[in-house]
């Protein structure tokens, strides 16, 4: 069983073995790029390098990206505590060729790596390539006969899929490209490649992607318009939760050393079992432990909670996590211990979480007693509407209702969604939106959130 810090570190010492620049973490806010909200790919600090704006002293590089994906284009939140594999915060490891070695060095690379150094069972993968699409590139043929020439496996384990599963891109526009994953049967007796693309079992059971191989040649433009790149490039990335999970024997991320003390902390405060199920509470704890490191990661690189952009982002991310501890029955400030657990599991790999520490602390505590001091008058709220909720057998929060929850008790709306769905009912967004319009007119302009 190899820990998450010794499977970081394999990867980028096998990397740097080959001539690779080991790259520190780029920042989480991307610095002048308005088209990003968070780094959601270890690739965005390399944006500029694969267009050819910037140059950098290295064609070759690797590196373990903080990476968020809560808004635009690559969006989990939804999906967090509920899967076994989503987060908002998680680390992807990479490796970078910017105009250097192109699909037959990569592919290599990724297929060595993960059998010959991290022994990963042949028989558990399959791969994916591009299948071609209208609009985006024809079907990757040479990728998949580099596929079979290096593997040796018969096409049935060499799937083609569309642009949504196989062709990468950041955001709307920048650098982007077919890709080819590496896909791992987990937990299964019987691996059976044609099983591939179900739904995998709620425990964590069956396909799950691993490696993301992406050949970048192009730049999408803002209308669509992709031109090719200065020169093909790669852009690797795979998620350091996952790779442990397969390492480490378990079914779930959560189960994982990088999240399971933050869930058995959420455990400890709130005196509630956590039994890795679907369960309410298990929910809840993960959600727990998942937003706790997006509260510390983002704190510490100077983002702080608050009416606006990311710092909206970031409130967000904290009062889900307030309300799932105030589920489970957690009546004291609880979020910021979660926090500084992850300050003391993971400072030593993001020295800056160590640098702010009492901030984070600080920060976090603040947070929480203010929202504490709503969220009871809040969802005393939703059940003094409880008629209009259940009037007509829509089940459904009235705008009205819902824009006081927001704008005086300070409920993000998807925290409300949250809790219809726990209560069996629905927000009325257009209803909410009609109010936040005439909201912005009363001020005049002025934002409210
Ligand atoms: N950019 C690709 C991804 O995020 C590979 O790193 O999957």
């Amino acid at each position: 069983m190899a820990s998450s810090s010794e499977i970081r570190e394999s990867f980028l010492r096998f990397f740097a073995e080959r001539e690779h620049e080991r790259v520190a973490s780029g920042p989480l806010v991307p610095p002048n790029d308005p088209t990003l909200m968070f780094a959601n790919a270890g690739m965005v600090q390399f944006k500029d390098v694969f267009t050819g704006k910037e140059s950098r002293p290295y064609s070759r590089a690797t590196s373990s990206q903080k990476c968020i994906r809560i808004s635009g284009k690559h969006n989990d939140l939804e999906n967090v505590g509920v899967t076994a594999r989503h987060h908002t915060f998680f680390e992807m490891l990479g490796n970078f060729s910017f105009g250097n070695y192109f699909k037959q060095d990569a592919i290599k690379f990724a297929w060595d790596y993960f059998i010959d150094t991290l022994g990963l069972d042949p028989e558990r993968l399959v791969v994916t390539v591009f299948g071609g699409e209208e609009g985006f590139a024809p079907a990757d043929d040479e990728a998949a006969a580099i596929w079979k020439d290096v593997t040796g496996f018969p096409d049935e384990r060499i799937i083609r899929c569309g642009a949504k599963d196989n062709f990468w891109q950041m955001g709307d526009t920048g650098p982007c490209g077919p890709c080819s994953e590496i896909h791992y049967c987990l937990g299964l007796d019987d691996i059976d490649p044609r099983t591939f693309g179900e739904e995998p079992a709620a425990d964590g059971r069956g396909w799950f992607e691993l490696w993301n191989l992406v050949f970048m040649q192009f730049e999408r433009h803002a209308g669509g318009r992709m031109d090719p790149l200065p020169a093909p490039s790669i852009d690797t990335g795979a998620g350091l939760e996952r790779i442990a999970v397969v390492k480490q024997g378990v079914l779930s991320n959560y189960d994982t050393d990088l999240l399971r003390p933050i869930v058995d902390l959420a455990s400890e405060i709130s005196g509630k079992r956590y039994r890795a199920s679907q369960s309410e509470d298990d929910v809840s704890m993960r959600v727990i432990a998942d937003h706790a490191r997006t509260t510390a990661f983002l704190i510490s690189e100077g983002v702080f909670p608050d009416k606006e952009g990311r710092a909206y982002v970031l409130r967000r991310v904290m009062r889900r996590a307030i309300r799932h501890g105030h589920r489970l029955g957690i009546h004291e400030p609880f979020l910021h211990h979660c926090a500084l657990r992850v300050v003391e599991d993971m400072g030593d790999v993001y020295p800056q979480l160590v640098e702010r520490r009492a901030l984070i602390d600080e920060i976090t505590q603040q947070e929480e007693e203010r929202f504490r001091r709503t969220l009871d008058r809040g969802l005393q709220l939703i059940s003094d509407n409880k008629e209009w909720i259940d009037a007509g057998g829509a089940r459904s929060l009235p705008g009205k209702v819902a824009f006081k929850l927001y704008d005086t008790y300070g409920f993000p709306l998807d925290l409300q969604n949250v809790i219809g769905e726990e209560q069996g009912f629905d927000v009325d967004h257009a209803g909410f939106d009609a109010e936040l319009a005439q909201a912005r007119q009363r001020s005049q302009g002025s934002k409210v959130g």
